[in-house]
């Protein structure tokens, strides 16, 4: 290397296959009021993750990129797929913007155990696994912070106003505070506590339930500050008490929360289902996790209760619990 193009093409074609993996996530509070400029706290789940693989296709022609991504039964050629694709939209963000005007032949195979359309961040971290791995593939890795932002504008194509919470947890892998315009907090677990998630199999576009809040936000537009406004708060209040290892009032926190967002009109019967059958299965605390209407509910339980509320959940009619553990994680996932 070093003396010229060629041999640096000559590299690429012999470069075995990277990959690059992204775990999914959930909000513990603040979604929606997000948005709106209020706080959020989101953490990684590693239970289930996106990954991209870059293989090199020498005998194609230089420049032909295939995305093979089975489960959306997709397997393409990248120049003919729309410029609202959201993998098409990360692979062409991505070479643009480390410069890669002539990439070689390669595939780019994706696949994920995040459930699409669940609230678990699946479209930031297939956004986030491409990205990382592509750019690794063509020796040009990039720092979090502008994996994160492409992740972003990947996230525009999903709905047109994110908050940015999903790409910044899902690049970091790591407790996020977030708040619009003001710089990620990332901060450690004191005293880590146990989250189940439930899946109501319910899938609801993102984009649908925020716009619905839109239109609800700019017909009633006290009320909806109030709301967001109080799960700010209680956002707040969940951060120092997170940050201070005193967990104990948070389940209370995350009710509080999830009748708020019952309030505003994203949950549903069988978000609330869940929820209910979690409190009454002793779990501390319960809510809605992510856009609402269906997708996934996570509560807050003691660690010996958690079989008993993923069953209790299941028996209220929950397609898949997960159960895990929140703390620092440390460096990325396995
Ligand atoms: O449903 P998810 O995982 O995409 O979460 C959306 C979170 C919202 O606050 C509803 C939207 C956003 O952009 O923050």
């Amino acid at each position: 290397l070093g003396n010229g193009g060629s041999d640096r093409f000559l590299y690429l074609l012999a470069m075995p296959a990277i990959f690059a993996k992204a775990p999914g996530k959930i909000i513990l509070l603040g979604e929606h009021a997000v948005v709106y400029g209020q706080p959020a706290i989101a953490v990684p789940v590693n239970q289930v993750q996106a990954k991209a693989m870059v293989t090199p296709n020498p005998q194609n022609q230089p420049g032909l990129i295939i995305l093979d991504a089975p489960q959306i039964h997709l397997l393409a050629d990248l120049n003919g797929l729309p410029s609202n694709h959201p993998l098409a939209a990360a692979v062409r963000l991505t070479l643009a913007h480390i410069g890669a005007a002539h990439p070689p032949a390669l595939t780019i195979r994706v696949t994920s155990t995040i459930p699409i359309a669940g609230g678990l961040g699946s479209g930031a971290a297939v956004s986030v696994a491409i990205i990382r791995a592509l750019s690794d593939y063509l020796g040009s890795p990039l720092p979090d912070d502008q994996v994160s932002g492409l992740a972003y504008e990947v996230e525009k194509i999903h709905h047109t106003h994110p908050s940015g919470v999903d790409n910044t947890v899902i690049t970091r892998a790591k407790p996020v505070y977030f708040q619009k315009g003001l710089p990620i907090e990332v901060f450690d677990i004191r005293t880590p506590f146990t989250i189940v998630i439930g899946d109501t199999g319910v899938a609801a576009q993102t984009s649908d339930v925020v716009q619905d809040v839109r239109c609800r936000y700019e017909s009633e537009p006290e009320k909806y500050a109030r709301i967001f406004n109080s799960i700010g708060e209680l956002t707040c209040l969940a951060y120092h008490a997170i940050t201070d290892g005193e967990n104990h009032g948070l389940g209370g926190m995350m009710n509080a929360n999830h009748e708020l967002l019952v309030e505003m009109g994203v949950s549903s019967p069988e978000l609330n289902a869940l929820v209910q059958a979690a409190r009454q299965a002793g779990a501390a605390g319960a809510k809605l996790s992510g856009a609402g209407r269906g997708g996934n509910m996570i509560a807050l339980v003691n660690p010996e209760h958690a079989e008993t509320v993923s069953a209790a959940l299941k028996t209220a009619g929950a397609v898949n619990t997960i159960i895990t553990t929140i703390q620092t994680q440390i460096g990325m996932i396995e």
